[in-house]
């Protein structure tokens, strides 16, 4: 009876003494606002770091030669520099590799077609699909399960629990890991917080930026009706007059109104993150520029946004603007550079 009494109190103290992961505060400045963070995946350091640890791992591609690095490298704002990067075996993937900042302040879904509805699912589909990763999650969960350190570390951050080492489990420590890519370290961030006076172009570049092109009243650029805010994205989808028109949110939601729709992508780091669009159809800045300025398509799909704006009287859609007001333009995008990232 008393050592039954004396093996009791051991369990009880064992479960007691099991550690709980340490919560992951995300630091992030207070006019971001509310961060959406998934409720059935609390931030935990030791989630984060080993979501950090499986990111810049090859343990998901088929042929273990590639990571989520790879394609989302740091030194371009978790983007790349391809048009349509290779994938395992040398495939081209279908689209432009977007970059992963900020991406919790992203209302989702994902993907520039709105593919995934969370980001757990665009990284399940980066794994699964056969011109990205193409990995298998009974080998995935093999490798790690031979991996003392993985195995150990999946134990600690997820010690409630006797299969750790599960699909579910790996897809929430790289959410948790792609969550803490915060930028906010720009010099817009630091003007914001009155530790960076801009330059008169850099001004005029943010004026023209947020402001509505009003022929008589105002000029602008209107590019803040869609890249809004701090993020610098409504986080909607959108057709922003690319020609041809593609299916785009319209493959997904298999309605035709949402013909040519793509993610409004954040401009934050734009100067990292050529080439551009999810077709990767311009080069540089400038092209982009040139594209709103005067090569909008009107198609019965295209944004009432753009259809009305000009800053001259019966030119719409064309902006007009002159080579200093794009200058100026380029100069504010390029105060939405922060390197720090890389370094996350
Ligand atoms: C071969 C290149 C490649 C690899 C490897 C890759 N990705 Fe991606 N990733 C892409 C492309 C291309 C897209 C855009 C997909 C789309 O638009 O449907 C994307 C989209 C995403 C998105 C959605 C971003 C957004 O703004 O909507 C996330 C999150 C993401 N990837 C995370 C990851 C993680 C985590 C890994 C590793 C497990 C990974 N990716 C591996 C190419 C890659
Ligand atoms: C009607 C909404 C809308 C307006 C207005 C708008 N954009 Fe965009 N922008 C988008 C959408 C949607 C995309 C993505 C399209 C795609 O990839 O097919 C995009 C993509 C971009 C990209 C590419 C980013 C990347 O990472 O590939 C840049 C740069 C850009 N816009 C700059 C601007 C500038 C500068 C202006 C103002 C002159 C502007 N945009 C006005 C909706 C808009």
């Amino acid at each position: 009876m008393k050592a039954w009494f004396w093996i009791l109190i051991f369990l009880c103290s064992c479960k007691i003494t099991i550690e709980q992961p340490k919560p992951f505060v995300l630091e992030y400045p207070s006019y971001f606002g509310k961060p959406h963070l998934p409720e059935d995946n609390p931030l935990t350091q030791e989630g984060v770091q080993l979501g950090r640890k499986l990111f810049f791992s090859s343990i998901f591609s088929s042929d273990m030669t590639i990571s989520c690095a790879s394609c989302h490298k740091p030194e371009y704002s978790f983007a790349d520099n391809q048009d349509f990067t290779e994938g395992v075996y040398g495939k081209k993937v279908a689209l432009n590799v977007p970059h992963l900042i900020n991406l919790a302040w992203n209302p989702g879904p994902f993907g520039w077609e709105g593919k995934s509805p969370t980001i757990r699912k665009a990284i399940e589909n980066a794994i699964i699909s056969p011109q990205e990763m193409n990995g298998n999650f009974k080998d995935i969960i093999n490798r790690i399960q031979q991996n003392s350190t993985l195995e150990k570390d999946f134990h600690k951050a997820f010690p409630n629990t006797s299969m750790p080492i599960s699909r579910d489990n790996i897809l929430k420590v790289l959410e948790q890991y792609v969550l803490t890519l915060v930028s906010s370290r720009s010099k817009y961030d630091l003007w914001k917080q009155g530790r960076y006076e801009p330059t008169e172009s850099e001004k005029r570049g943010f004026e023209l930026f947020f402001k509505s092109p009003k022929p008589g009243v105002q000029r602008g650029a209107g590019c803040g009706d869609c890249h809004t805010g701090n993020i610098i994205t409504n986080g909607l989808f959108m057709n922003n007059g690319l020609f041809p028109v593609e299916e785009g949110l319209s493959k997904f939601t298999n309605n035709i109104f949402d013909s040519g729709k793509f993610k409004v992508p954040s401009l934050r780091n734009v100067t990292l993150t050529a080439p551009y669009m999810h077709n990767a159809k311009f080069k540089t800045l400038e092209e982009v520029i040139e594209h709103y300025n005067s090569h909008v398509f009107i198609s019965e799909y295209t944004s009432p946004v753009l259809l009305y704006q000009q800053n001259e009287f019966g030119n719409a859609p064309k902006l007009d603007l002159t080579n200093l007001e794009k200058k100026d333009l380029i100069e504010f995008l390029k105060m939405l550079t922060d390197t720090s990232v890389v370094q996350k």
